[in-house]
């Protein structure tokens, strides 16, 4: 059985979740279901990154001790993916010991094999971004990425070797074209490494909030450097070889473009010094961006309300949503961070939620976030198309089949749409492309709502002519119930319930059950309220 380990990177709590957390779990969620609909064996792993300067400042601005406040906040991490229906195997917080212990034993494993020295480092550090810059890099004298003044560090630290890695990173990349997705980010790790290669600091004595060094315990593992092992801590580094074997080498890596060079080049010299392969893929994806668009003022309200019970929905001290009237006219008030995942899932529904992060923002690319963009595809693909053709074929069963639904035509014209379909959606997934997925469905269910309309079964009289349309927009549905599963969990359950089938479409494996002609047919279709029901504009 082929095996899918995929992780998201492991979210900083210094703060709450926001939507663009959201944007990276849920899109590993939908790859993990995938995989799982496809029979693969399919670990799927999220967690928290707990240690380090930042994390520890924000304690101390909560007058609490950084554990206390990690154990805060990961409830909040844990509640939204609860929420958002997020499917995650493992969760894994770098304060627990079994990610110590894989630290250590990693990170002694390259300091045994000559990677790791002592050396006195002297920089200007962004606490928020946990890394140094140069002057050059500086913009007005600030860090580039967070405008906040930089730091002067001077640290004994003990630095990992990662300049000895240039040639054997420019093999690796060279053997391996796909370790890193899409092309544009694997050229940009190639630039950086080609650019020159500095050794890095990976240890702190500025901190004590962090792995403890294992030959010397006057120093903590730099946060970037203790993170980037939890991929390895989940599946039994320095625990359970036989188990850490079997899942590395099904690895894929779903991180924002901002993280690229931790993953792609410290992080594959890092387990080339500790002697294992570097992570079969990386795949990198844009941001999701608030444009100028004006954010309605009931998502403002719903995010300023609260969530009402299981794990507040607002960022962190307060966050900044200006009163609740936020109307984008005053030049972005509102930050795609200040937007909690409950906020969307309260006024739009769980599904409709993932769909929108799936469909909107093509995995790669940058990505506008607009209240409105959420309402017009709502409408469009949720409401008046699938939940149209789920009400439609419901209520023609009822009035002209008694409720039960009839087969389908083992030689129907829709077949051959129906199979192109599905190579279409499992290459779209195969490609990393779940919007293309999607874009595909929705060909299905546009014929689907077309075949209908030409045939008017509403108008006819009830009998075999009528029967067959039903019967083929019903499997059609039942196609669809498979197809959406990954990105929908929800409501593909609920169509496959209203048309009549027992268990549920996660159970089913593809390609096997999407050959066309699974609807049994004599069964009962129930009439049930509108899945999506239309929002105003
Ligand atoms: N803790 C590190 C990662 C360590 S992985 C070994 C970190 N954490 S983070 O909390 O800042 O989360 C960063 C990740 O959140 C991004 O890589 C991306 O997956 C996601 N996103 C944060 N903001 C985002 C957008 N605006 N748009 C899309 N994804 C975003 O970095």
């Amino acid at each position: 059985m082929p095996r899918f380990y995929i992780t998201t990177p492991i979210y900083y709590v210094n703060d709450a979740p926001h939507v663009g957390h959201a944007y990276t779990t849920v899109n590993a969620d939908a790859l993990a279901r995938w995989h799982r609909l496809c029979g693969d064996d399919v670990f799927f792993l999220t967690g928290t990154d707990e240690h380090g300067a930042k994390v520890a400042e924000a304690a101390e601005e909560h007058g609490t001790s950084p554990k206390d406040w990690a154990d805060t906040v990961v409830q909040r991490f844990s509640s939204a993916w609860h929420d958002l229906d997020i499917a995650n195997d493992d969760f894994i917080r770098t304060s627990e010991s079994r990610h110590h212990r894989s630290v250590r034993a990693f990170m002694q494993k390259i300091y045994d094999n000559g990677y790791i020295r002592l050396d006195t480092y002297r920089g200007l550090y962004c606490v928020s971004c946990e890394d140094y810059y140069s002057e050059e890099q500086l913009l007005d004298g600030n860090c580039p990425v967070h405008g906040r003044p930089v730091v002067e560090m001077e640290e004994e630290n003990y630095f990992f070797a990662l300049s000895r890695f240039t040639d054997r990173l420019l093999a690796w990349y060279e053997a391996e074209p796909d370790a890193v997705r899409p092309a544009t980010k694997r050229n940009e790790a190639l630039s950086f490494i080609k650019g020159g290669l500095k050794d890095i600091s990976i240890t702190r004595t500025s901190l004590r909030w962090g792995v403890p060094v294992p030959w010397d315990p006057d120093h903590v593992f730099y946060v970037w450097a203790d993170a980037l092992i939890n991929y390895l801590t989940a599946i039994g580094y320095g625990a359970d070889d036989e188990r850490c074997a079997r899942w590395w080498p099904a690895v894929h890596h779903l991180i924002g473009k901002e993280i690229l060079r931790f993953h792609c080049v410290w992080w594959p010299a890092m387990c080339m010094a500790a002697g294992i392969d570097p992570p079969g893929r990386v795949l990198v994806h844009g941001w999701l961006l608030v444009g100028g668009q004006k954010l309605s003022k009931s998502l403002v309200r719903s995010m300023a309300a609260g969530d009402g019970g299981g794990g507040d929905a607002e960022g962190g001290d307060g966050g900044d949503a200006d009163g609740g009237d936020a109307d984008g006219g005053d030049g972005g008030a509102l930050r795609l961070t200040d937007i909690a995942p409950q906020a969307l899932t309260r006024d739009f529904g769980v599904d409709a939620t993932r769909y929108h992060l799936l469909r909107d923002v093509p995995l790669g690319t940058d990505g506008d976030f607009s209240y409105e963009g959420m309402v017009s595809r709502y409408n469009a693909d949720l409401a008046n198309n699938l939940g149209n053709l789920v009400a439609r074929v419901a209520t023609v069963v009822s009035s002209k089949c008694a409720g039960i639904g009839p087969a389908p035509d083992p030689h129907s014209a829709l077949a051959a749409v129906a199979s192109e379909v599905v190579s279409a959606v499992s290459a779209a997934w195969e490609r990393l492309a779940p919007h293309d997925a999607l874009e595909a469905t929705w060909r299905l269910i546009g014929a689907a709502n077309a075949a209908l309309e030409a045939a008017e079964p509403w108008k006819a009289d009830p009998g075999p002519a009528v029967d067959v349309v039903l019967g083929d927009a019903l499997e059609i549905l039942r196609l669809v119930s498979l197809l959406v599963s990954p990105a929908m969990p929800t409501t593909a359950d609920e169509i496959w319930r209203r048309i009549g089938l027992t268990g549920s479409p996660h159970e089913r494996r593809l390609p096997a059950d999407a050959a066309w002609g699974g609807y049994p047919g004599g069964v009962q279709v129930e009439k049930g309220s509108p899945l999506f029901p239309r929002r105003k504009p």
